[in-house]
């Protein structure tokens, strides 16, 4: 079998395919189906400080080839978290990377805190880029001083993985990926939802509850791999892709724009076993093409540079 086990940084993960961050609830839903000796690693649904009971319903509506969501980031919070949830999560043998959330810095940092005291955890991904929320989330991921203050912030408190998680809302994707860099970051991941809206035309009711909603799913995946492509380009920490991946060739062409390792997301919820069925696919690719490691092809799109726009 070809060698699919990665390093982002100081971090040796088995797989490169990593559980998307709310679509795998906190890694115990999907135990009776899906063969977690594949999984990378599980990014748990994001944690606050505080319990958080989420958005009004509805807060998920299917769209052409993705969906809307505007959970708001419902949650029990970090102490029930690491009190309860986390003794189980990590008996399942999985690297945990726990996704974290702020309105504040402070809030960052006392969650990541928290996190880093228990001995438990792989890494932290900072979740700077949540479109669904009034105050924190995508106010921090959109601004590059902001995005420096909060990342630093919580560098200072953890030795911890530290991915900082992108959003396709920040005007220059480059400044945002240089400020968490030069902050501090282990490795970027990219994309967090973008935000849409979807109306009923009988009723004249947005179909979610908050207005708009954050879009995923394969409608995503161009701008997304344009995103990671633009990312590693100006960074030189690793780069996770995120965004419509459901197949292996997907996962792959993420790798080939500049991804180290990926994000699978909403595909979990049509395919349960997805993240398993692309591990699988991606050393199949490499077995055929006779590829020996995954990093071989990282970054190893050849563009056509007389046209690329400078
Ligand atoms: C229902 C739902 C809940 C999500 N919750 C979070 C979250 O708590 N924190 C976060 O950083 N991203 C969250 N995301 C974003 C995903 O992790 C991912 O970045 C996005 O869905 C794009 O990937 P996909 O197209 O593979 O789903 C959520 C996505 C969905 C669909």
């Amino acid at each position: 079998m070809a060698d699919i086990s990665v390093k982002l940084g100081a971090l040796e993960l088995p797989s490169p395919v990593m559980a998307a961050s709310g679509t795998f609830g906190f890694g115990l839903e999907y135990r009776d189906v899906l063969d977690y000796n594949k999984l990378g690693a599980i990014v748990t649904k994001g944690v606050s400080l505080k319990p958080r009971e989420g958005n009004p319903m509805p807060r998920i509506v299917e769209t052409p080839c993705g969906m809307l969501n505007s959970i708001g980031l419902q949650n029990p919070g970090v102490e029930s978290f690491v009190g309860d949830l986390l003794p189980q999560v990590k008996g399942l043998g999985v690297p945990i990377i726990v996704n974290v959330f702020g309105e504040t810095v402070e809030e960052y940092v006392r969650v990541a805190e928290m996190i880093q005291s228990t001995g438990a955890v792989a890494g932290v991904e900072l979740n700077v880029s949540c479109p669904n929320v009034k105050c924190g989330g995508i106010h921090f991921g959109a601004n590059p001083e902001m995005l420096h203050e909060v990342t630093k912030a919580v560098r200072e408190v953890t030795d911890l993985h530290l991915m900082v998680k992108l959003s396709p809302e920040a005007a220059v994707i480059e400044a945002v990926s240089n400020a968490a860099e030069q902050a501090g970051a282990d490795s970027l991941s990219a994309i967090n939802t973008i935000r849409g809206m979807s109306i009923n035309i009988e009723t004249r009711k947005p179909r979610i509850a908050t207005t708009t909603g954050g879009l995923s799913g394969p409608a995503l995946k161009p701008l997304a791999v344009r995103m990671v492509w633009e990312a590693s380009r100006s960074v030189s920490i690793p780069v996770v892709g995120i965004g419509g991946i459901s197949t292996a060739m997907d996962a792959i062409e993420f790798i080939i724009a500049g991804a180290s390792a990926v994000q699978v997301g909403t595909a979990n919820y049509t395919n349960p076993r997805a993240c398993e069925e692309i591990a699988d696919g991606i050393a199949v690719y490499l077995e055929e093409r006779d590829i020996p490691k995954l990093s071989d092809i990282v970054g190893s799109v050849e563009v056509y540079e007389d046209y690329t726009l400078k």
